[in-house]
């Protein structure tokens, strides 16, 4: 057995909420990309320990990792949810709405990078699921918009295991590149790689 399908059988054994499930059939269903469930559990794990109220997430397609957090993070105050596409947000807000936290919600359409550079909050947590060569960009910016203490979490950083490969030398897998060694070299964070999914680097920002 693979370790991932060792780590999905141990997982499946937790209770797991029907909305949680609903938007997984629907993901699938639409050929939609969205986060793997172990990845989803840690940042819903995550967001609770670090007891986030204020969460901004680059990227938030329908809502399934948004939701993973909104209804399991008791202290969450309010999650702001960013997509290019107004359709998708629809739906998440449909979603948030039938679970009853639409009011925890709010929503952006436009480029996540540009709505988090503007907003005047600073965050518990910021996650990263936007398009890969911003990555950056995106940590310069998360950086000042996250309180001391706050979590920074980006998925896709094996990229499909392609950061691995020195021939893989795409704009997306040098950008990943990129990113991964500039924020393990950057002293104002601690940081872990997680090899779940297609890799999250999880964050705090210490200084
Ligand atoms: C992989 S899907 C993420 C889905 C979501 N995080 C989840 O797991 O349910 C990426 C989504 O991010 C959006 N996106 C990519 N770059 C973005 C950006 N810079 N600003 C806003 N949305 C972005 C895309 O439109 C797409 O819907």
């Amino acid at each position: 057995m693979l370790i991932q399908d060792y780590l999905f059988k141990l997982d499946n054994l937790q209770p797991i909420h029907p909305i949680i499930l609903e938007m997984e059939n629907i993901g699938k269903r639409l050929n939609f990309p969205i986060l793997n469930r172990l990845s989803a559990r840690l940042l819903s794990l995550i967001s609770i320990s670090n007891k986030a109220k204020y969460v901004f997430e680059i990227g938030s397609g329908f809502g399934y990792s948004a939701m993973w957090i909104a209804i399991y993070n008791e202290y969450l105050e309010k999650i702001y949810l960013t997509d290019y596409k107004s359709q998708n947000l629809e739906m998440a807000k449909e979603f948030f709405r039938v679970v009853g936290i639409e009011n925890k919600l709010e929503t952006y359409v436009g480029d996540g990078l540009k709505i988090l550079e503007e907003i005047d909050i600073k965050f518990d947590l910021i996650f990263n699921d936007a398009e890969k060569k911003l990555y950056p960009k995106i940590l310069e910016v998360a950086k000042k918009k996250l309180k001391i203490g706050g979590v920074f979490i980006s998925d896709n950083t094996l990229w499909h295991n392609k950061v691995l490969d020195e021939n893989e030398n795409d704009e997306e897998t040098l950008a990943i590149r990129e990113f991964n060694e500039k924020i393990f070299s950057d002293r104002d964070f601690i940081s872990s790689f997680i090899p779940i999914g297609d890799g999250l680097i999880i964050s705090i920002k210490v200084l």
